[in-house]
């Protein structure tokens, strides 16, 4: 029997509806509650999705200065990026080379250089081995060749970008018709204002599918995003490929103007867009919000994400003035969000969760949908 129900659903079942997403006339329906709670589908998508994707993890505000890093699981893989000496970012395996001690825990911070705390073997930055402590003897062993593995990290515009595949295509042309349409948000001059990291009881489409639409803000956000929201809940969805949809929600009224050139029309518009698997960069008038949702195992999500304010308002304003209600606020609608969704999480194996009807005001969830179905279906390896 073939259930789609709880951490034993049928993952090839699982899969035979995700096809029904991809076809000209998808299903109206949300995805089977075993999606959500499969160990099964979990494994196939950190080797199909997480292996490969693009996964946003920082602004390089943090990641500014040579020696800064950021140690982070990605769907159970340790990844390490820093600034090198050289000025660039790296991105490598911080598991040593010897015997398997991770060099450094999950979490930020400035570092000179990285050595294990097992037998102190010593890397640089950007993974070289530099030194092998009492090796000599042993002349199988070739410490040029020594090295952690790297993978890809790529720095659109401020974010960064990591992938685990050390081949991977790169980002920027998926993203071309958005960086095309934010040029007057001039995301080279934005500064991260505060940024956060959270801990969050859910699988990660949870939290990425409830990104894809407004609709929640009536009910999770009804003081705080909704009044925002000042054309309504309705979005505009463009899907240009399998990596990038844009969704724009039109404001009833045009936003203030303010230091940066956006036209009348731009000013008409909270403009954002997503980048699969698990990224979220969202306007608010010159404020930007940015967002991943990063699996840690099949009920747990690491939320990272940060604000960013154009450089000249901060340097006019201060930073202290512009912080603290920024910081409220978002504490606040991510406080909604993580209450709700971890509730929704806990209803997901229950015997009697099933599929429901979407509204018509769901059209970013089907988006994001269709390319879960492209990128789990993908069996080319
Ligand atoms: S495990 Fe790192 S030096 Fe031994
Ligand atoms: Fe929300």
């Amino acid at each position: 029997m073939t259930t789609l129900t709880g951490p034993t659903a049928d993952v090839d079942a699982v899969l035979a509806v995700l096809r029904e997403y991809l076809s000209p006339t998808p299903p109206q329906l949300s995805l089977p509650p075993g999606a959500f709670a499969s160990a099964e589908l979990y494994a196939l998508e950190r080797e199909r999705i997480f292996r490969r994707g693009w996964i946003l993890v920082a602004h390089t505000d943090q990641l500014a200065t040579p020696g800064d890093y950021l140690a982070l699981d990605i769907a159970g893989e340790p990844v390490l990026l820093t600034r090198g000496h050289d000025g660039l970012p790296h991105a490598v395996s911080p598991v040593c080379r010897h015997r398997l001690m991770p060099l450094v825990e999950p979490g930020e911070g400035h570092t000179r250089d990285l050595t294990c705390p097992y037998h102190l073997w010593r890397y640089d930055l950007d993974g070289r081995l530099i030194a092998a402590t009492h090796m000599r003897g042993n002349t199988a062993f070739d410490p040029a060749a020594c090295r952690l593995p790297g993978f890809t990290v790529e720095v659109w515009h401020g974010f960064v970008f990591v992938n685990l595949d050390a081949d991977a295509e790169p980002l920027a042309p998926h993203l071309s018709v958005v960086e095309e349409e934010m040029t007057n948000y001039r995301l080279d001059d934005m500064t991260q204002v505060y940024a956060w990291t959270e801990d969050w009881h859910c699988n990660w489409k949870v939290a990425v599918e409830n990104t894809h639409e407004n609709y929640h803000a009536i009910g999770f956000h009804p003081e705080t995003v909704r009044p925002l929201m000042t054309g309504g809940i309705d979005m505009d969805v463009h899907v240009d490929g399998p990596l990038v949809t844009r969704l724009l929600t039109p404001a009833g009224q045009p936003m203030d103007p303010g230091v940066l050139p956006l036209t009348s029309e731009e000013r008409k518009v909270l403009y954002s867009f997503r980048a699969f698997p698990c990224a979220s960069v969202a306007t608010f008038g010159e404020t930007i919000a940015w967002l991943s949702f990063i699996p840690v195992a099949a009920d747990r999500t690491l939320v990272r994400g940060g604000a960013l304010m154009p450089r000249a308002l901060v340097d006019q304003v201060g930073p202290e003035t512009l912080r603290p209600p920024l910081e409220e606020f978002t504490v606040r609608v991510n406080e909604e969000d993580r209450q709700g969704l971890e509730a929704v999480q806990r209803a997901v194996s229950s015997r009697y969760a099933e599929r429901g009807h979407l509204s018509p005001k769901e059209p970013g969830v089907l988006a994001f949908y269709r390319s879960l179905a492209r990128a789990l279906t993908d069996d080319t390896d």
